[in-house]
């Protein structure tokens, strides 16, 4: 069995003539927290797009838990373990956390069956969907509509989403952007919590939260992997001080 979570081996991709990712390789071992930075436009996003597979790489492949998934769409990814978690909750402002999740388990079991069933109707769902809430926190606001909830929960409320559809590699960009310090710690916190069986890969610029969170970070810049290593090994790289952080302390 293949140690490896994700290995996006060669990608390569760019927007008309400009090339934004260049013949990248990257490995993700399984149960990692690992995390992705580097400056503004270095292309993390657009690699995201790539491992999801909403962008098609120009070349290079892609495997997902030792299988090749390069040619599969979005949606076959997600089935397979691969989800990323999405900003949705300007979709369901008016949605409890419990509704929303349970219409995503639903959507999941492909049992939604219109929308006069009740939701709440099943016993073993809405235990799931409990039990969600509970692992990221808010259970105690399950009840509250979505849109009067702190702007870290709403985030927290979208990670548990993504969860319901029972993610092996979860992908995150900038979970906690926006979000005020106090909440984006609880953010990590609730991450740092789920389970080793469920690989993690997150992207964000703000240094203090990626290093609490990651056991393994990859510097991108420029479209192109400059450095991986430990935190310990990023924090004292000289090439990354001086390409990505201008030299200050990190
Ligand atoms: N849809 C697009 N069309 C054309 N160029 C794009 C598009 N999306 C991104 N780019 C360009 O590709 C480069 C990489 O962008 P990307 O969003 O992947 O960077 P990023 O590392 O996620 O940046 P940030 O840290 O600001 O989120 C940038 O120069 C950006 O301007
Ligand atoms: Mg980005």
């Amino acid at each position: 069995m293949s140690v490896w979570a994700l290995e996006a081996e060669g990608l390569c991709y760019g927007y008309g003539a400009r090339p934004v990712i260049e013949t990248l390789t990257l490995r993700i071992a399984a149960g990692a927290r690992h995390a992705l930075i580097g400056p503004n436009g270095a292309g993390k996003t657009t690699l995201l797009h790539l491992l999801t597979g909403f962008q098609r790489p120009q070349a290079g492949r892609l495997r997902l838990l030792g299988s090749d998934v390069t040619d599969l769409s979005p949606e076959a990814r997600v089935k397979r373990g691969l989800v990323r978690s999405f900003q949705i909750t300007q979709i369901f402002p008016n949605l409890t956390p419990l509704t929303s999740i349970l219409l995503a388990l639903a959507e999941r079991d492909g049992k939604s069956g219109g929308w006069w069933h009740p939701l709440a109707g099943d016993p073993a769902r809405v235990a799931e969907a409990s039990a969600l809430l509970t692992q990221v926190g808010l259970a105690s606001v399950r009840e509250i509509e979505t849109r009067r909830l702190a702007y870290g929960q709403q985030r927290l409320l979208e990670i548990a989403l993504a969860l319901a559809l029972k993610p092996q590699v979860l992908l995150l960009d900038e979970p906690a952007a926006g979000v005020p310090r106090e909440e984006s710690a609880a953010l990590i916190n609730h991450l740092l919590a789920l389970p080793p069986s469920v690989t993690l890969l997150l992207i964000d610029h703000d240094m203090d939260l990626v290093f609490r969170f990651a056991d393994r970070i990859s510097v991108l810049v420029a479209g192109a992997i400059l450095v991986e290593g430990t935190p310990i090994e990023i924090a004292a790289n000289a090439d990354v001080r001086r390409v990505y952080l201008g030299d200050g302390p990190l």
